[in-house]
Formats: structure tokens, sequence, C-alpha cells
């Protein structure tokens, strides 16, 4: 039980004290120790057809758990829930943007798992293919994924708010034969037309062979014969049981791709035992989850957040949770805070931008909200100011719910570094995510591998494997190994800036590499700069992360445009609606510049770091690599010339 008081007690900015902490300390001691024996332990809190005959084998990358053992995640989100009471406990609580509802006991959830995997063994879907799922906030989400995680099927689930060319290049690598979207989906109050954006996607897509669509918004589409089937017409001839398959652990559960420093995205493969397992684990220790509990993560499940902290952590605990379909301001800013009312939300997990946009707006729309019903607050995605944490503790928090700020990243399958109040109160620092969980050796080091002193900013590295660890990259072991494995030998980097202070709290400040956070979203300059190139005037781009008050990360794109391209508002406009409609909306930039030279080092690299500082309005700082003199001071030009 969260020692709510006392937990709010200490969380003010100036406390350093720690207290014993002894239990939780005394676990990731011994998780660290003997983790084999530790995560043996984890692992038989799921239902197994068949125990692991190692738990770990650990051939550096490469780390394989429970290997020899055999399960089904599927079962662990709904058949465990049927056989218990908790066939009558609701599942989800689905809002709509519309205001539509919809509940799903357990007992509604596993009849529309089971004939959603028939309709996918129907169309011929075995263990093994690759089902891409481009889907709006609806059920048919979360029960599609596990669908296919019930037949061995490996999902990979595109946020719908890619474009079509974005979808179709994660589908292209996973060569998926099956796409499964809606006719269209809500946002804001509009209509975002998914079928037609997929049936872009399947022009220019050879492998897209079936596209199953989901009725939502009841939008005129075009449905190609032979190649296109409604939902509905499949779920008629369904059965209504399809037995788990009963999978190796090692088995991939899904594909999710997310942005790296190159244009291309990486897959990220998670495999079903270890993922399950440190999930299972780590929601408990993370969010204190309790049967009565109401829980409401607010992610899009097109992102990991979504997958881990929506699907399978909270149904593998046969949690009770709210989804909410759309935009937090529509109709008005305060339809989380109604939401969080209505339906008693005991557990609620944002991101920081999310807050800083509500702090924007003022505590007036909250406060018009009873939001007692709060017990525990959560942050994901990026890092949290120590004001936005005040203002979420206090106006939504009621400065009684203690906020778990959780670190991790798509790789890490589930939380790395957070307070775990379902292990013991910690002791809160606005903006520090305080402790690894057990079972998480990291360390923060500098360039040459070396621990940093108290105080001392450097990169994050995990020292060890844990059970929700990446088990590669899609079809590119070669980028597994260097993006996360060369740089420090035996070692994950996680591309991540942090520091500890003097009592040992983790601070994380940010990305060291080139991918950006836009609220809470990650996308890759060279994404961006690959986009801005495919427009026919633009010659080279150049992007860089501008600190944004609300959101994180804004985009500043510097392009130089081919011979006889003429500039103009209208130019930069179109440079900036041709990288949205490459990437999708999260890509926009906030700000194209001309200008005639990117500033280069001799060596003919793009000079970012001096890009950035000038996009932040700072000095570029020391410039004694830089090709070109001139060229720097023509960013400064472009970029005085627009304030
Ligand atoms: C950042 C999201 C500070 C970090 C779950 C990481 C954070 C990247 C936090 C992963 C946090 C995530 N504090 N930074 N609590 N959580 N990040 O893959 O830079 O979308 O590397 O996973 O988000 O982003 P991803």
């Amino acid at each position: 039980m969260v020692d709510v008081k006392r937990a709010g007690e200490h969380a003010l900015p100036t406390e350093t004290r720690i207290w014993p902490l002894k239990r939780f300390t005394e676990i990731h001691k011994r998780s660290v120790e003997d983790p084999e024996r530790f995560w043996a332990e984890e692992a038989r809190k799921l239902d197994w057809y068949k125990t692991w005959d190692r738990v770990l084998e650990w051939d550096p990358p490469y780390a394989r758990w429970f290997v020899g053992g055999k399960l089904n995640a599927s079962y662990q989100c709904v058949d465990r829930h049927v056989k218990t009471w908790r066939r009558s406990k609701v599942a989800i609580y689905w809002e709509g943007e519309n205001g539509e509802t919809r509940v799903l006991s357990y007992s509604t959830l596993f009849y529309e798992v089971n004939r959603f995997a028939s309709v996918l063994l129907r169309l011929g879907v075995r263990q093994g293919d690759r089902v891409a799922l481009y889907l709006p906030m609806i059920p048919e989400l979360p029960i599609f994924m596990l669908a296919c995680a019930r037949i061995g099927a490996v999902h990979t689930v595109i946020f719908s708010g890619f474009s079509a060319k974005a979808l179709c290049d994660r589908v292209d690598d996973t060569q998926a034969r099956v796409v499964i979207t809606a006719d269209g989906g809500y946002r804001r109050g509009k209509v975002i037309p998914l079928k037609h954006i997929a049936d872009e996607a399947a022009d220019i897509c050879p492998s897209i062979e079936k596209i199953i669509v989901v009725k939502r918004s009841g939008e005129p589409v075009s449905m190609k014969e032979g190649r296109d089937l409604w939902l509905p017409d499949l779920l008629a001839e369904a059965e209504s049981y399809v037995k788990p398959e009963p999978l190796e652990a090692t088995h991939p559960l899904y594909v999710l791709y997310t942005s790296g420093t190159t244009g291309k995205p990486k897959g990220i493969v998670h495999n079903t035992g270890g993922y399950m397992v440190f999930n299972h684990s780590a929601y408990e220790w993370v969010f204190d989850i309790k049967e009565e509990s109401i829980y409401w993560c607010t992610a899009d499940v097109g992102w990991v957040t979504g997958h881990s902290q929506i699907v399978y952590a909270p149904l593998s605990h046969g949690a009770a949770m709210v989804i909410y379909e759309g935009a937090l301001d529509y109709p008005q800013i305060d339809r989380w805070w109604e939401i969080v009312e209505r339906y008693g939300v005991s557990i609620f997990y944002t991101s920081p931008t999310a807050i800083r946009m509500f702090m924007r707006h003022g505590e007036g729309w909250p406060l018009r909200h009873d939001l007692s019903s709060l017990e525990l607050l959560g942050s994901v995605g990026e890092p949290i100011n120590p004001e936005a944490w005040m203002w979420y503790y206090k106006y939504i928090g009621g400065e009684r719910c203690p906020i778990v700020d959780t670190w991790w990243q798509t790789e890490t399958g589930g939380v790395m570094i957070s307070p775990t109040p379902g292990i013991e109160p910690i002791p809160l620092k606005p903006g520090s995510a305080t402790f690894p969980l057990p079972g998480v050796d990291a360390a923060i080091v500098d360039t040459d591998g070396r621990e940093v002193r108290t105080g001392e900013t450097g990169l994050l590295i995990i020292r060890n494997p844990w059970p929700g660890m990446l088990a590669d990259v899609y079809g590119d072991p070669q980028r597994y190994r260097e993006s996360y494995w060369s740089r420090f030998p035996g070692a994950y980097y996680t591309g991540d800036l942090a520091l500890r202070d003097q009592d040992g709290y983790f601070w994380l400040l940010g990305r060291a590499d080139e991918v950006l956070k836009i609220a809470g979203h990650r996308i890759g300059t060279a994404e961006v700069e690959d986009a801005a190139v495919s427009h026919p005037a633009v010659s080279e781009a150049a992007a860089a992360g501008r600190p944004d008050p609300v959101k994180g990360d804004g985009i500043v794109l510097f392009v130089t445009l081919r011979e006889g391209a003429q500039r103009s508002p209208e130019l930069k406009r179109d440079i900036c609606r041709h990288v949205r409609d490459t990437i999708g909306p999260i890509a926009t930039p906030d700000e194209v510049h001309f200008i005639d030279l990117l500033p280069k080092t001799r060596s003919g690299k793009i000079m970012r770091r001096v890009l950035k500082a000038i996009a932040a309005g700072q000095s570029p700082g020391d410039l004694t690599t830089i090709e070109d003199e001139a060229s720097i001071d023509e960013v400064k030009r472009a970029f005085a010339s627009i304030r």
C-alpha cells in the first residue's frame, strides 16, 4: 500500500534525506546478485504451459529468456481472468471522442479476442506471420493485438497519425500481408480517413494482400474486390473459441518501429516470455495496482507506452481501465478531468507535454472537477520539469498522490527507472525518476565508459540484460549491435544523458543523440531531413531540435534550395506540408529557414550542434572545426530574419 501521505510530505524540491528504503534495497540487491533466481520467481507469477529449462542464455548482445518455456500472452491477459470471478469485472471502459461509450468485461473481451483470432486464422494468418494494425484508439486495436498473440502472429502497430508513406515503409519492412484499419478515426472532431490512407499505402506496398476494415466513423470508403474485407462480414462467420497457441518464450510477440539516428526507423522486436514477465512485475512495482484500481494511461496504443501500459501489463493483472479515443482538449480543455471524475480513475498516467499544456490553460479547469478518486499519478516519455511536476502534484493529485516518473524506452519493453510504491514508498524529488527497478543495473558513464562522479552528467547505460530487453532489430542484426552494444562493449547504450545526485537519485536529462522528443514522441532528425530532401525544390536539409515550453522539442528545419527554386513564404509552407505528408503531423517543422550553405565540418559533416544552438537562439560555441565560418553567419542571419 502506498503511504501517500508520507510520500506527499516528502515530495518537496528541497528534500534530500533518504529513507532507509529497506525493502526496496533488499529486493534490488537480491535481483542483481542472483538475477536468474530472481526472475524465475517473478516468472512464476504467470501461467506457463511448460516451465523453462533455462532462465537466461546470455550470448552478448543476445539474451534469450526462459528458454524452453511455453506460454501465451493472450492467455495471460484474458483466459486466466475468465476462469475467476473477474469474468464479470470491467476490463475496458472505452469512451469515443464523440461521447460514445462501450464497456467490455473480461468475458466480452475474451469472446472478442477469440472471434478476432478466428478471423485471422480463416484468412490464412499463421504463427510467425506479421500483421499490421493501423487503427484509431478503439477497442478493436487491443483486441486485434491479443488475437495476434493468441495464434502466434506478430503484430506491428503503426500509429494512426502516420502518413501513407510511413505506413508503407513499416509494412514493407516486416512484409506484412494483412493490414487492419478502420474507415476513419476521430481527432478533434474531424475524421481521419484511415482506409483511404491505407489504400494509398497499398498502392506502393506490394506485400499487402488483404485489408480488413473496422467500421468506426461511417465514412464512405472504396473497397477493392478481392483485397478489402469488412470486419463485420468476417465476424459473422467467426468461431467463438480459438485455442491459444502454446508459444516458445522466445517467440516474437511484436515488432514496433521507433526512430533512431538514421532516416530508417528501427523495428524493435519483443519476445513473448521476457516481455510479459518483466512488464507484469514492473507494473505491480510502479503502479501498485489493486483489484479495485481504475487505471487510465492516456498514451496511444501506437507507441510502446500503449503496448506495455495499456495492453499487456494491465490486462495481465486483470486491471480495470479507461481508454479514450480522442484529443485532450476536445470539445474543451477539461475533457480529461471530466473522464477522471466520471469513471473514478484512481491511477492516471500521462506525459509531461500534456501536463504543460494543462498548466498553460490554468488550474481553473481541473479545479472544476472532483478528482478525489486519484491515488497515484504517473509521467512518461520525456523529462518532467520540476515546475510541471509540482503543478501536477498540486492541482491534479491534490497534494495527496505520489507521482511515478517512469523512465524507459521502446527498446527496454517496460519501465526501468521509477519510484516503486508497489514495493515501498520512495521519497520523491520533482524531476527525478529516482532509482532503477529491481533487476536493472543502470550506470552513468563518460565517453570512455568510466562512471562519472556524483552530480556530473554522463551517458546512461544498462550493465546487465533484463527480461524486457529488445530481442533484436527486425531484419537488421547489424543495426542492433551498432545502435545499442558497440559503444560500450557488454553494456546496453540508451542514448540518454543522465546524472545522479548526492542521494543516488537518477535525473534523466534528454537525448544524447539526434533523436527528438516531440510531445513525448520519438522522431529522428534524419527522418525529417530525408522527408525534406524528397521535396523537389530542396537540395540539402538539416533539422535541429529547439526547446519548446510545451512539447519538449520543436523542429527547426534549415534547407538549401536547388538551382532555380525561388525563396518564398509559400515554398516554406509547402516544404512544411511536404514533411508533414511524408511522415505525419507530429513531424511538422515549427520553422523552415532558407540558407545558402549548411555549416559543415572540414570532413563534410553537418554541424548539428551549431544549428541546434542557433535554433535555440544561443551562441554557436566552439567553431574551430568549421569548414566555412561564413555559413554560421548565414544561419544566424536566417534565424534573425524571422524574429
Ligand atoms: C525519453 C517511451 C526522461 C528518453 C516510453 C528515452 C524520458 C525516450 C522518460 C524513449 C522520463 C522516456 N524522463 N526522459 N521519465 N521516459 N524518456 O522509445 O529520452 O518513445 O530514451 O519510449 O524517451 O522514448 P520511447
